[in-house]
């Protein structure tokens, strides 16, 4: 049960099928497009959208507004080094802000970036830095422990091949967001290490999910069940050269992000980068106000008994998700449940934009909002033939903000899910009317087919 009770609520919105209906056609039937007051459950992500505990808002008030030399930044670096190890601590104001600073001052033109998989932010800002990025997570036809691990070989063979000296890093997303929210485990880890230290390579964590992926490994590796999260999370960042985090996921609270590093030189380039483009480095993007809420959030978030509330609500979501009918990716992590759009509506193809269908009657099943995580994502239109280059996988993602929904608000989604599922084979396809060339899911209008 949630470790926790309820002091402050906030009411929802229910609109009608009329509404919903309205809502959506007005949208260009693009969810991103949605206003929140016309969702009654917004599971669109976990990110920046958590409920902060009774001491983080009371930590609100204690926060120092100095411009510079605030205490708020002391009692900030004081929690993330001591979790992390790190001595040079940088606040910035979200995750991609962490990205572009730490990843500009890491490669150059022509570098190379490897990573279990690099999250669309990420990849972004290694492509701005003129670096490439490569994705080697582990390829598997059934489920394992450890999904979001390194492709151990495929990394060797890189590191000692041909562009082997243009790699510069290598990132481990821990948990790994793009490939279905799995963890990496402590070997993987080790073994990744072992490699960077063989080719002279930094290794980097993106650990916005640091605390969730520390509590699976207590759960999935019989070495580590009588370990504590906090104490897993400090291993894994002793094996890293520094890493950089959205906060806004294991940080519980509502904006932030963080460098943390072990090189002084390197801390050195990015606070000259943080300074021209952030703020001064105590404050980073952020009010003082912030840096309490997120330090006392990285004391919260690795309590085990939150820890095994968020893994197990996300199992039995999951679980009645599959009993709905829905087939899940398994096993479940702890930020998200996801669906395989591609084998519920077999008769869309993927320019069809399955994910997309399902993602979009399930919001007017019942004003649910979940994200697509299909063609429309992660294809590609050829800018001279129009043809779609399909994604990898059709998948939809449940995200379960933290500390928000109770189990009759998973409840009310697993019934009108479940509703969806079973008439899934006569729902549309969608096409898309117009769309950006970069990042096109966040604008798009699209048109049943
Ligand atoms: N890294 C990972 C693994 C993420 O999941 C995200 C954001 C970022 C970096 C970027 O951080 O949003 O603070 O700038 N993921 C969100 C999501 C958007 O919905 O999964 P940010």
């Amino acid at each position: 049960m949630e470790p926790f009770r309820i002091k402050s609520v906030e009411p929802i919105p229910f609109p009608t099928r009329d509404q919903r209906q309205a809502t959506l056609a007005h949208a260009g039937y693009n969810l991103f497009r949605v206003p929140a007051r016309q969702v009654t459950i917004d599971l669109l992500t976990d990110s920046g959208t958590s409920a902060m505990s009774a001491a983080q808002w009371s930590a609100l008030m204690s926060g120092d507004e100095s411009y510079a030399g605030a205490e708020s930044f002391e009692r900030f670096e004081s929690v993330v080094r001591d979790l992390t190890g790190y001595d040079e601590v940088l606040p910035v104001h979200q995750g991609r802000a962490a990205e572009r600073i730490l990843l500009g001052a890491v490669l150059r033109p022509g570098d190379v970036s490897i990573s279990n998989t690099h999250f669309d932010t990420t990849r972004a800002s290694v492509e701005a830095a003129g670096a490439h990025a490569v994705d080697l997570p582990v390829d598997h036809a059934t489920p394992v422990p450890f999904g979001g691990d390194m492709d151990l070989n495929a990394l060797a063979t890189r590191l000692r091949g041909a562009d082997g000296p243009d790699a510069r890093c290598v990132v481990l997303t821990i948990t790994n967001n793009a490939g279905g929210g799995q963890p990496v485990g402590m070997t993987n880890v080790e073994a990744v290490r072992r490699l960077c230290d063989e080719h002279d390579v930094l290794l980097l964590l993106d650990a916005s999910r640091f605390a969730e992926n520390a509590y699976l490994i207590t759960q999935r590796d019989p070495d580590y069940a009588h370990h504590s999260p906090r104490d897993i999370a400090r291993v894994v960042f002793s094996m890293a050269d520094g890493c950089w985090a959205s906060l806004k996921k294991d940080g519980i609270g509502n904006i932030g992000g963080l460098i943390a590093l072990r090189d002084p030189d390197l801390a050195r380039r990015c606070r000259e980068l943080l300074v021209a483009t952030e703020g001064f480095p105590t404050y980073g993007g952020l009010a003082g106000r912030d840096l309490d809420v997120l330090a006392q959030g990285l004391i919260e978030v690795t309590d085990p008994r939150y820890l095994r509330y968020r893994a197990e609500a996300a199992h039995w979501f999951g679980s009645q998700l599959a009993q709905a009918g829905l087939p899940i990716l398994r096993p479940t992590g702890c930020h998200a449940v996801y669906v395989d759009a591609a084998a519920l509506l077999p008769q869309l193809e993927a320019h069809e934009l399955p994910a997309t269908s399902l993602a979009n009657e399930i919001y007017l099943a019942g004003a649910i909002r979940v994200t697509d995580l299909g063609t429309l994502v992660f294809g590609r239109a050829d800018p001279d033939t129009g043809h779609e280059e399909p994604a990898p996988r059709e998948l939809v993602r449940f995200a379960l903000p933290r500390r928000v929904y109770t189990k009759s608000h998973l409840e009310y989604v697993v019934q009108h899910a479940g509703g969806v599922a079973a008439r899934a084979q006569r729902l549309p396809g969608y096409r898309i009317s117009e769309q950006s060339p970069t990042l096109r899911h966040f604008t798009a209008v699209l048109k049943p087919w």
